[in-house]
Parts: structure tokens; C-alpha cells; sequence
């Protein structure tokens, strides 16, 4: 009788055990997707991001965005503004400029791939 319980007991231990361990496991999970907006987006969506800041951005910002009506975008001068404010210039755009907000057109994990990228360097 008093085996049985022991052995019940342990059984209920070690599920718990394996609860608390998922758990530590699903937040962790969570936790590593939200280090980078790259892993957010497919391979799909991180192209014609690129191809978007070519092309729309670089309408303004140079096609090398080297600079045009805009400033240069280079990873030199972007990684002096850093992530965060690139993030909010391009999300809500410099009002009473001609640098427009992007907020209706791309979400925040699109813009953080955006801003993220430009600190790295896309000109060539
Ligand atoms: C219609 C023209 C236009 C388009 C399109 C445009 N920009 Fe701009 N952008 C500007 C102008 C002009 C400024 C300078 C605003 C100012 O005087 O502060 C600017 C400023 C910026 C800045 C701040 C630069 C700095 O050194 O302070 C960033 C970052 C930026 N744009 C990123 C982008 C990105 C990314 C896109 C595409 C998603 C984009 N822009 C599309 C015109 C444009």
C-alpha cells in the first residue's frame, strides 16, 4: 500500500516536472522570436522588403541610396541614427518633410526588418 502511493506520487511529481519544464521551454520559444523581426518573415517578405527600399525608398533616397531628395540611407549614417529611430522616422514619417509615414503600408515587423537592414548596410 505504501509503495503504491510512493510510486503515485512520483508519477505526479515527474508530470509536473514536465509541465514546468514546457513551460520554461514555450517562453523561451517566445522569447528568441522576438529578438529579431528578421526571423518574423519568410524568405518571401524579407525580398520585397528589400526590393520595396530599393525601389519606393530609394525614389527618394537615391537607387543607391547614397542620397537624392532625401539624405543618404548608408549603413554609416543609419547606424549613427540607430534601429529605433529609424524605426519611428519611417512608421510615422518627418511631418512638414517630404518623407512620408509607412504606417499604412507596412507593419512594425516589416519596419523593424527595414530599420534593422539599414544599420547593417543595403547601399552599394
Ligand atoms: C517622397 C520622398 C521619400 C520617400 C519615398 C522616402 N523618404 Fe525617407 N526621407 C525623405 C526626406 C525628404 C527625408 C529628410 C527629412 C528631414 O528633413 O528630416 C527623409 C528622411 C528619412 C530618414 C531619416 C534620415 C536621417 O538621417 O535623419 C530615414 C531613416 C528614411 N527617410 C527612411 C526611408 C525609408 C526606409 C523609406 C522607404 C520605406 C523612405 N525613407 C522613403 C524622403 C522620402
Amino acid at each position: 500500500m505504501n509503495v503504491w502511493v510512493f510510486s503515485l506520487t512520483k508519477k505526479q511529481m515527474t508530470l509536473r516536472l514536465h509541465i514546468r519544464w514546457g513551460l520554461v521551454f514555450f517562453l523561451l520559444s517566445i522569447a528568441s522570436a522576438n529578438l529579431s523581426a528578421q526571423s518574423q518573415l519568410t524568405e518571401e517578405k524579407r525580398s520585397s522588403l528589400l526590393h520595396l527600399l530599393k525601389q519606393d525608398c530609394g525614389s527618394c533616397h537615391g537607387m543607391r541610396l547614397t542620397g537624392g531628395l532625401g539624405p543618404e540611407l548608408t549603413s554609416d549614417t543609419m547606424s549613427k541614427l540607430g534601429a529605433k529611430n529609424i524605426f519611428t522616422v519611417v512608421k510615422y514619417g518627418r511631418p512638414g518633410t517630404a518623407m512620408p509615414p509607412w504606417r499604412a503600408i507596412l507593419n512594425d515587423n516589416e519596419i523593424e526588418f527595414i530599420a534593422e537592414q539599414l544599420v547593417v548596410g543595403v547601399e552599394e
